[in-house]
């Protein structure tokens, strides 16, 4: 299964909403997504890479299908270090359990050592998500700490305690 990254356009907006499900609302998008204003969403991207944000987002596509997305940033800071660039990812139902995500993050991780962003890729698992984890451990990425959150709340308005995998852009 050939598994590439293309960067996300406002036309992927269908196949974003398509292949979200609960896990995905509740891991990785924070809310139910709609065509508009995932539109809004990819343009707002757009706009803020032409300024400073480093904020990139990829379409995860296996054999032409569109099945999710993934993204990197150097701006979330919450639990990270300075130079720790923040990979996030989702992926459709039909799909999981093949090695997609993971094929998709060790593709990120290439792009940010070519592209000389940052000094760690870094992902921030909740324990409650075992997927996330597996896919952080089999990227080869390994655990750095365990941090509370600064900015999430659990369902019982707790901080959601991270476990932060990272691994090395300059070996
Ligand atoms: C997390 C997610 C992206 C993984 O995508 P994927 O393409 O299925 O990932 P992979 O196939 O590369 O690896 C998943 C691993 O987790 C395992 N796994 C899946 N569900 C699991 C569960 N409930 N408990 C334990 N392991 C589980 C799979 O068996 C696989 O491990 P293996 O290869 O050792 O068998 C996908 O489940 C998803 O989109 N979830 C909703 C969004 C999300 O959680 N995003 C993460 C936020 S950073």
């Amino acid at each position: 299964m050939v598994v590439l990254l293309k960067p996300l356009r406002i036309q992927d907006a269908e196949a974003v909403v398509a292949a979200e499900d609960h896990l995905t609302v509740r891991w990785f998008s924070g809310g139910v997504s709609t065509v508009a204003g995932t539109r809004a969403y990819v343009e707002r991207l757009m706009s803020a890479a032409e300024q400073r944000s480093t904020k990139r987002a990829f379409g995860i596509w296996v054999e032409g299908a569109f099945v999710g997305t993934i993204d990197y940033s150097l701006e979330v800071t919450d639990g990270l270090d300075p130079g720790d660039v923040n990979i996030a990812y989702g992926v459709a139902p039909w799909v999981r359990s093949q090695g997609v995500a993971t094929d998709a993050v060790i593709q990120v991780r290439d792009l940010l050592r070519a592209r000389r962003v940052g000094s760690r890729a870094a992902i921030r698992a909740d324990l409650r998500n075992p997927a996330s984890v597996r896919v952080a451990e089999k990227a080869g990425f390994t655990l750095l700490r365990v941090a509370p959150s600064t900015s999430e709340v659990d369902e019982a308005g707790q901080p959601v305690v991270f476990h932060i995998f990272v691994r090395d852009l300059r070996a």
